[in-house]
Order: structure tokens, then C-alpha cells, then sequence
């Protein structure tokens, strides 16, 4: 096994690893599979890690692996400790580990501090030892308000719709407390006032850490301290990605503490890296999570929330830097995950989404820090938006009273070869359907055509590692026409973008990489030009 913690900046003076990496993130169950279940796996990843290297990415998030019931795709882990047979077992990761470090590799884990699985033992045990015990001290047990106790303890929303909050049936046979589920009721959220949840936490981050784990994407890292007494919230958000900043649910102070904790474990694995999920958008709160003692990393999902117009995108970038460069850190860049519908759709679809999405990947891609790239975005994969309600998964299907069809659409398996589905994802049948009309979209159909999105990736990342005019921290924007964009990157790097419905004239400068075919010096309408 090459020894890639030396080869990748851990030495003094040189920048972290994963400052300006470019992250691929992996859904498991819906990359590859190996076992003909329908339901990809990691040994389905393994045998595509040769596709990865290709595609030139620096690291590896694998989405939950963890044992699991997947209430909600494996966001409910019954066993943090263990890989659910679904994937494979201890021994898939344990190869995955290596092979990925072979390859120069990096491999991060998500983890799910903020809750367990309610099938955990914890919870089990919860459940059977009734009001008032150690055991229900590590959950948010709580007496029910009104006569009997027959309404919630507050009136806080579940993210998946319905309550919060979900009422037990006590050893006595009857109805008793009620336990705080933030996300589904699969999911009760622990109580990191009580010191046993930080000590098992700290259990599971040595745990993967000593098997060669390079780090973690921490789950709802800004959702784990509750507000003292769980006030009412003033106001009920309607969706999921639009919360205020002010929900009680997340983002409390007591929850700095908590990962300055996380990270005094982690500074004992000095190449490791810890990438908080922080849905948290004024810039100074969202700064606060990447203080030096905090995270390494915070997701921004600015970008990923932004309409494709360029003062908007402008507007992000600079938002984006300025809540990091208050504290130091390092900026973060994501398209798209496994939560959010998928940029070509989000775009526009058809023609223009695709467009758009290539421009945008190349911008994305010119900016200072580290990227996030989520499996499909690559492949120029649509959001899947007629799948069959008898097909949905996802628990916002069922919680909402069947209102909101939730993430399956950006869940779809990824297509890899033959022109009909299940295109070489499965020799079964995929858990989700896939379209027929991604016969076009399958990595052999793009591998060797260089005007793919897939060649675009790969010619993106691969001379961002490698030419110097990406090099600094920082950019400066250039004045631009109406509709287009354009920044500068210390190292000499010039990014144009142009959002205009029409084709615009470069400035001066040798070009390095379009996402669309110049006409001359002409940059066609929705893409991105680099020059230098
Ligand atoms: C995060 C995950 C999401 C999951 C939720 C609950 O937001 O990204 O997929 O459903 O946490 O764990």
C-alpha cells in the first residue's frame, strides 16, 4: 500500500490534502453493484475504482454504510461500528480502504452523530427501561402536553413531515412519553448533554480512523445540541432546504462545544479531515463552524441553491468566501447531492440544463478550495421526476401524506454500459427504475467522446491539478457585459461565463478549456471559457 499521507501535503508548511481536493461523492446503493440484488454495494465501488482514478478525483465520501435498517437510505445506523451486510461487511470496506490508497485515493466515511437508528440497542433499551432511566437520558424523552399527555412536547415539525415527535407505548402496556425525531421517526435524535453519546461518538470516529479511514462528512453537524426546554418554534417551515436560521431545531450555540470536542479526536490523525453539513446560511454563523478548533471543512450550498444568473452566482462565490475567510478556513463547493434535485434539471433540463451545467461545473471548478462532486453529475444525469409512487423510498413520501415525492429523483442508479436499463448497474433489478432514455448517458457511451460531460470532468479536474495558474486563495472579478461573469485567480487563471442567450467575444488570453465549441473567438451562449 503506498503511503499517500506524506506524498499529499501533511508535512509542515505544505496545505492539507484536502484544502483544494476534489471530492467524489458515492450513494452506495445507487453506484454499483456487484451481487445482482439491485442494490449497489462495496463491491460494486471497488471494481469502479479504476473509473474513479480516471476520472482523476483526489477522495472518496462514501454516503452511510453503516449497519442499518435504511429507514432513510442508511441515515439511521443501528451499528456505527459495522458495515451492514447490504454493502458488503467489515471486509468490502476493509478493501475499499486499501485499494482507494493504492489508487492515491482518499477515503472519507459519513458519520451520524445527531441520531441513531431506533432499532440501535440503545434505543431498544430506551424503549424497555420507561420514564426516568439512564437509559432514556441518552434520547430526548419527554412527557406529552394536554390531558393525558396525549399531544406532542412541542410543535416542532419532523424534516420528513408530520410531528417530531413520535409516543411510546411504555413497559406497562400504555401510552407514555413521547422521543424527539428531528428526521423520521427511525431516527431519535441522541442527547449530547448526556456524556455517554460524546463518548460512544468518539468510540466510532477511532474506530474508522484506526482502519485507515481518512476522515469523515459529518451528518447534520449543525443540528446536535437542542435549545434549553424545547421552546415552540414561531414559525412552521414549508420544505426542507428552506429553514431559517432561527429553527430551534438547529444551528444552537451549545453545539461549538461539540465540535471542538470532535476535533481535539481528530487532531490525532493529522491527515484526517472532519466536513461538516451546515445548512446554516447568515455568513457569520456559518463561519463560526470552521473556527480552527471546529470543523475542517463546512459544506456551502450556496452555490447548489443558486438560479443560473450571474449576479446571483456572482453573490455566492462572494458570500461563499467571505464566511470562511473571516476564520481562516477554506471555502467548499458543491453542484449537487443526494439531497437536492440535480443541477441539469434544476437548470433547465434538456439541452440548456446540460449547457448550463457544463458551464457551470467549469466555474465551479475555477474557484479556490475544495469541490464536491455527486456521483451522476459527472454523466450529466436529469433528476428522475416520474418515477413510480409504488417505486418512491424515500420517507418524505409516506410523511408527508403522500404530498412530497422527496430525493428518489437524484437517487436514480447510475448507468454504465449496454443501451437499455438496468445499464450494467445490476445484473437484477435496480431498487429504483432506471430511464431508457439514459442509453446516451452511460460512461462507455461518453468515455471516449471528447465533447462529453464526462470528458469535461475529466479534462477539469485534471488540469486543475496540475497548472499553476490555480494556485492561491483567493480571485478577483472582473468587469464583465451584462449576463456574463468573470474572475481572476491569483495564480493567473481568467474564468468567463456566459449566462446571455447569445455568443459573446473573449478577451484576450490563450484558452485552456471551454464547455462549449468557440466560434472563432466566440463564446457560445450558457458556457464557460478558461484562459490564461
Ligand atoms: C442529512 C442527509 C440526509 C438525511 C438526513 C438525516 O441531511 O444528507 O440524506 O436524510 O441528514 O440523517
Amino acid at each position: 500500500m503506498t503511503d499517500i499521507s506524506a506524498a499529499a501535503g501533511d508535512g509542515a508548511g505544505q496545505a492539507p490534502w484536502w484544502r483544494s481536493a476534489v471530492f467524489y461523492q458515492v450513494y452506495p446503493r445507487s453506484f454499483a453493484d456487484s451481487d445482482g440484488d439491485g442494490v449497489g454495494d462495496l463491491g460494486g465501488l471497488r471494481e469502479k475504482l479504476g473509473y474513479l482514478e480516471l476520472l482523476g478525483v483526489d477522495a472518496l465520501w462514501i454516503c452511510p454504510v453503516m449497519r442499518s435498517p435504511m429507514a432513510d437510505g442508511g441515515y439511521d445506523v443501528s451499528d456505527p461500528r459495522d458495515i451492514d451486510p447490504l454493502f458488503g461487511g467489515m471486509a468490502a470496506m476493509d478493501a475499499i480502504i486499501a485499494e482507494a490508497h493504492d489508487r492515491d485515493m482518499r477515503v472519507t466515511m459519513d458519520l451520524v452523530p445527531n441520531h441513531t437508528s431506533d432499532r440501535h440497542p440503545w434505543f431498544r433499551a430506551a424503549l424497555a427501561a420507561g420514564p426516568a432511566s439512564p437509559e432514556r437520558a441518552r434520547y430526548w424523552f419527554r412527557d406529552g402536553r394536554g390531558p393525558d399527555g396525549a399531544e406532542p412536547p412541542n410543535n416542532w415539525p419532523s424534516i420528513f413531515g408530520g410531528p417530531a415527535w413520535t409516543r411510546v407505548i411504555e413497559p406497562d402496556g400504555r401510552p407514555g412519553q413521547w422521543y424527539l425525531h428531528v428526521f423520521a421517526a427511525e431516527q431519535p435524535d441522541l442527547n449530547w448533554e448526556n456524556p455517554e453519546v460524546a463518548a460512544d461518538f468518539e468510540q466510532t470516529m477511532r474506530f474508522w480512523l484506526d482502519r485507515g479511514v481518512d476522515g469523515f462528512r459529518l451528518d447534520v453537524a449543525h443540528g446536535m445540541a437542542k435549545p434549553d426546554g424545547l421552546p415552540d418554534m414561531a414559525h412552521i417551515p414549508t420544505h426542507m432546504l428552506h429553514l431559517d436560521d432561527d429553527d430551534p431545531r438547529f444551528n444552537n450555540p451549545g453545539v461549538h462545544d461539540l465540535h471542538r470536542g470532535i476535533r481535539k479526536i481528530i487532531n490525532e490523525y493529522p491527515h484526517a479531515v472532519s466536513i461538516g453539513e451546515v445548512w446554516v446560511h447568515d455568513n457569520t454563523r456559518f463561519g463560526e463552524y470552521v473556527r480552527p478548533d471546529e470543523l475542517h471543512l463546512a459544506f456551502n450550498f450556496r452555490l447548489a441553491q443558486t438560479a443560473f444568473e450571474p449576479e446571483r452566482i456572482r453573490e455566492a462565490v462572494d458570500n461563499s468566501l467571505r464566511a470562511v475567510s473571516q476564520v481562516a478556513a477554506s471555502p467548499t463547493w458543491t453542484l449537487s447531492n443526494h439531497d437536492i434535485e440535480r443541477e441539469v434539471t434544476r437548470y433547465g433540463g434538456g439541452a440548456v440544463g446540460q449547457a448550463r451545467a457544463r458551464a457551470m461545473i467549469l466555474l465551479e471548478m475555477a474557484l479556490p478550495g475544495a469541490v464536491f462532486v455527486y456521483n451522476g453529475a459527472e454523466l450529466g444525469l436529469p433528476n428522475v421526476d416520474d418515477l413510480p409512487e409504488a417505486a418512491l423510498r424515500d420517507p418524505t413520501w409516506e410523511r408527508s401524506g403522500h404530498t412530497e415525492r422527496g430525493r428518489d429523483g437524484c437517487r436514480v442508479p447510475l448507468p454504465w454500459e449496454g443501451d437499455r436499463p438496468p445499464f450494467g448497474f445490476t445484473t437484477g433489478t435496480p431498487w429504483l427504475p432506471m430511464p431508457p432514455q439514459w442509453a446516451g448517458l452511460t460512461v462507455e457511451a461518453q468515455l471516449e467522446r471528447l465533447d462529453s460531460m464526462l470528458s469535461l470532468y475529466r479534462m477539469a479536474i485534471e488540469l486543475r491539478a496540475v497548472r499553476p495558474e490555480f494556485a492561491g486563495p483567493g480571485l478577483e472579478w472582473y468587469g464583465s457585459p451584462p449576463g456574463c461573469l468573470a474572475f481572476r485567480r491569483d495564480g493567473g487563471l481568467l474564468c468567463v461565463l456566459n449566462a446571455t442567450d447569445a455568443p459573446i467575444l473573449l478577451p484576450a488570453g490563450d484558452v485552456l478549456l471551454t464547455s462549449a465549441p468557440l466560434s472563432g473567438r466566440k463564446l457560445p451562449a450558457n458556457s464557460t471559457a478558461w484562459l490564461i
